[in-house]
């Protein structure tokens, strides 16, 4: 039974759906709205807000099979990975949660029973753990369960501090956590370690299988543990773990999931070797890469992009060590889909954009190492000495990519040893700033957190009354605000929209009787609508009645830009492809910003049809339907939902005709039509794959057409042409200032040559070469070359160098009559000149280049020519 990992995870679903629990997708892989979480790496994580009680759901129990990243950041297992039986950059977590519903007692049972009863696991080869002081769930163990007292092992603060334990989960440094209970499987005395709570327990003998937390605190930055409004749950089981028992084998990479992968890479690279570790490695990896990029991360050099791109270069890597002769990392996905059943449904949907960015990904490390290879070559031939030092092969490694056992095995090859020790202290410096930057320095419980409700009227009126149920200044929950004050007022209903999806908050006021409230800004806090702003008028009070108005003109605008932003969406997925996705969006009164995956720039001819169809669909005036539905008819209904985000069970899909249909919570026009117009006014790319349109709408679209009128007409008057004939005039003006510039290169060579003529006679000699040096002046460094060949045709055979000086800037150029490359070569006698000027140059044996920046010691470099011809040619 429950052979595959897929069986497994459908069969721990179905255990928690049968006991009530609603079955709740896996969220992104990037944490939404959690600056304190590099990526995903519990089950718990979607959940943090409700089990602080500031978010609620319509249900209190639920599971989940969450996908979970833990490299870089506090959870970092990367160098391990691959040579481990079970340390992955990516796992699944199966998990079942209570909000305030069940606690201790049902959520070992339920643990238990799954165990036991539905997978049949032998209860002789269960052992647990509880927290120290934990009584009550050692007595659910041992009285309820029947767990004999001595296969409950109580672990303490063993990691150093208060509540630092291997029993005491907590997410991060802040945050909700509690005790914990752990459920161990015994894999036999044939493999060395011992019980947990042993010195031998770090052996691979007793496996820690499922971690259920009993969730009370929330740990402040300073330490303090605040009680959670709930006592909850949150429980998790790696996924690969418990698939490994049921499928009899001890290490993970031997499930059904990673012998498909292994063999696939091996088919691949053509490798027969399948207990080769690197196999192990690049299994792993497309995993957490695939879905990294799925979820929208994108290879680049800082945070997330920086250890995706770390992740990708460590598969790479060992492809080549398995002998990758062409890039391959990209071809594991159609297999990594297929094995990951449901879980890959979001992987499916991106699959080509996923595909795009590792290859890109794979051959920009190719031209790396290429790069990478020239740069050792220079250190290696500049070394003095036979030890490369760590500064250096840190170097490559940081900024290159080049990872240190190639450099090795380079300076191998030439006999140089590699200082690892300075190059391990380079890496474990590095190490600690990456750390610092993982925790992302913030404090999860420094935001506001209001526990209220805020109902929102404002689709359909932009006035209305509404009850203060609080007012927050710096932060602080206060009873009256006096006039001058900065506050955040909450309403127990609205039509002012608080910022999301996009769509910037409103302006507008809060007024009454006396009293003014300026609103400059409008903030969601979990469930309650925060206005932003300034007491310019009166006394406001807790529980008074105002009037909330809207800003008419500015919402009206925004409107316009969050409703053509569906039809810019739509557009381009029809113009450009269905891989386009919504990045990023940005919807203000005066503009809007799209960000969406390409992997190109978007063609001028395409950007054009995209704008045509978009006002095509203005023109069509369309009404827009809203309508709430729940999620799985929304998504029935074709409604385009942004991959990973979070969405609830209830959703409002708006539609504008058949054109575009999508999840939105935003404010919009009543009819295409009033948009009016629709310009895009700039398209470029902000990172890897993401590209960016920024448009207007309305007057602002209207204003920025009568701008380029205006700019057109302004060029024509200059012209002097009609703005008809702009172009054909702008076109005789280029053709006759190329001629211009074709008639002065002539003009200048005329010159040279009668220059030339007269320098030649200047030509001294030395040991029987001639040898002519000259400072020349108001000539273009761009006719330097041209002289110095007509000088050395006249002098026929013989030396040149030429310095010129123009600004604060020196240009030298030597030539030597191919007879005399023997003796002399341009490439050094120019070099020599340019040490005195600052400058570094080179070239060919009969024609080299240099710059430099000292003009005053011109005249004396030029002067150290015939000393240094004398001495050569002597
Ligand atoms: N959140 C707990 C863990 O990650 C279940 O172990």
């Amino acid at each position: 039974m429950y052979q595959t990992t897929a069986a497994l995870r459908s069969a721990f679903l179905e255990f928690f759906r049968k006991n009530g629990h609603q079955v709740v997708d896996s969220s992104s892989l990037v944490p939404g709205n959690d600056p304190t979480l590099l990526f995903t790496n519990a089950g718990m994580n979607q959940f943090k807000d409700v089990f602080l009680g500031m978010d609620k759901r319509s249900y209190s129990r639920a599971t989940t099979s969450q996908r979970c990243v833990r490299a870089g950041g506090k959870h970092n297992d990367l160098d391990n990975v691959g040579y481990t039986a079970r340390h992955h950059t990516f796992f699944e977590m199966l998990g079942n949660f209570s909000f305030g519903d069940y606690f201790k007692e049902d959520a070992i049972r339920f643990a238990w029973n799954f165990l036991t009863e539905e997978l049949k696991l032998p209860k002789e080869r269960l052992c647990v753990t509880v927290y120290q002081s934990d009584d009550e769930a050692f007595d659910i163990w041992n009285k309820q369960i029947g767990v004999p007292a001595e296969d409950i092992i109580r672990i303490g603060d063993n990691k150093g501090a208060p509540y630092a334990s291997d029993n005491f989960w907590q997410m991060g440094d802040t945050g909700p956590c509690g005790p914990c209970t752990e459920i161990f499987y015994d894999h036999g005395d044939h493999i060395p370690g011992g019980r947990p709570g042993t010195p031998e327990e770090d052996g691979d003998r007793f496996i820690e299988i499922w971690n259920i937390v009993f969730m009370q605190y929330n740990r402040q930055a300073d330490g303090v543990m605040e009680p959670l409004p709930k006592p909850s749950v949150d429980t998790g089981m790696g996924i690969e773990r418990i698939a490994a028992i049921m499928q009899g084998v001890h290490s993970n990479y031997e499930i059904d999931v990673f012998r498909t992968l292994i063999a696939k890479t091996a088919e691949i690279i053509g490798v027969t070797d399948l207990e080769n570790k690197s196999l192990r490695v690049i299994a792993d990896h497309i995993r957490s890469c695939a879905f990294l990029i799925a979820d929208g991360v994108m290879p680049s050099n800082e945070g997330r992009g920086y250890v995706l791109r770390r992740i990708i270069r460590r598969a790479v890597r060992h492809g080549n060590k398995l002998g990758a002769t062409d890039t391959f990392f990209y071809k594991l996905v159609p297999t990594l889909i297929d094995v990951m059943g449901d879980a890959a449904k979001g992987l499916k949907a991106t699959q080509s954009i996923v595909e795009k960015a590792l290859k890109a990904e794979e051959e920009q490390f190719a031209r790396t190492l290429e790069r990478g290879l020239g740069i050792l070559d220079v250190a290696l031939s500049e070394l003095k000495g036979d030890t490369l030092d760590g500064e250096t092969v840190f170097k490559l490694y940081d900024t290159y990519g080049f990872p240190m056992d190639l450099t090795a095995d380079v300076c191998r090859e030439r006999n140089i040893k590699v200082d690892e020790e300075g190059f391990d202290a380079a890496m474990a410096e590095q190490r600690s700033r990456a750390q610092a930057a993982g925790q992302f320095g913030a404090d999860y419980n420094a935001g506001l957190k209001i526990d209220a409700d805020s109902e929102f009227c404002g689709y359909s009126e932009l006035s209305g009354n509404g009850k203060v149920i609080g007012i927050y200044v710096d932060g602080q929950a206060v009873d009256t605000l006096q006039v001058g004050q900065q506050a955040v007022i909450v309403l127990d209903k609205t039509p002012f929209y608080g910022e999301s999806g996009g769509q910037v908050g409103d302006k507008g006021q809060l007024t009454a009787e006396g009293l003014l409230f300026e609103v400059s800004d409008t903030q969601k806090y979990a469930q309650a609508t925060g206005h932003i702003g300034q007491l310019s008028k009166g006394k406001l009070t807790l529980g008074q009645e105002l009037l909330a108005q809207v800003d008419k003109k500015l919402r009206h605008r925004t409107q316009l830009n969050h409703s053509v932003t569906h039809l810019l969406h739509a557009a381009l997925r029809q113009v450009l492809g269905e891989h386009v996705t919504q990045k990023g969006s940005l919807v203000e009164p005066e503009r809007l910003r799209f960000d969406f995956s390409h992997f190109e720039a978007v063609k001028p001819e395409e950007l054009k049809a995209v704008e045509e169809m978009v006002n095509t669909q203005i023109r069509r005036n369309h009404e827009l339907q809203t309508a709430e539905m729940d999620i799985e008819q929304a998504k029935a209904k074709g409604a385009m939902a942004l991959f990973g985000e979070k969405y609830d069970a209830q959703v409002r899909v708006v539609t504008m005709g058949d054109f575009s249909i999508e999840l939105c919570g935003g404010t919009h026009v009543g009819r295409t039509g009033d948009i009016g117009l629709f310009k895009i006014t700039s398209e470029g790319g902000i990172a890897a794959g993401i590209r960016r349109i920024e448009a207007v709408t309305g007057a602002a679209a209207m204003a920025f057409v009568a701008e380029q009128q205006q700019e057109l007409n302004d060029a024509a008057n200059l012209l002097k042409a009609d703005s008809h004939s702009v172009v054909a005039k702008l076109k005789a003006q280029l053709e006759r200032s190329r001629q211009l510039e074709k008639e002065i290169a002539q003009l200048k060579d005329k010159l040279a040559a009668a220059a030339s003529a007269d320098m030649v006679a200047d030509a001294q000699e030395i040991a029987g070469v001639k040898v002519l040096v000259k400072q020349v002046e108001g000539i273009d460094p761009g006719s330097l070359r041209g002289l110095q060949d007509e000088l050395k045709q006249k002098l026929q055979s013989g030396i040149v160098v030429l310095g010129l000086a123009h600004g604060d800037k020196v240009n030298l150029i030597a030539g030597v009559t191919k007879d005399l490359t023997a003796k002399v070569k341009a490439g050094e006698l120019v070099a020599m000149v340019a040490a005195q000027v600052g400058g570094k140059g080179g070239g060919r044996p009969d024609m080299a280049q240099a710059g430099g920046s000292e003009v005053a010691n011109l005249p004396q470099a030029l002067a150290s020519v015939t000393p240094w011809l004398t001495e050569r040619l002597a």
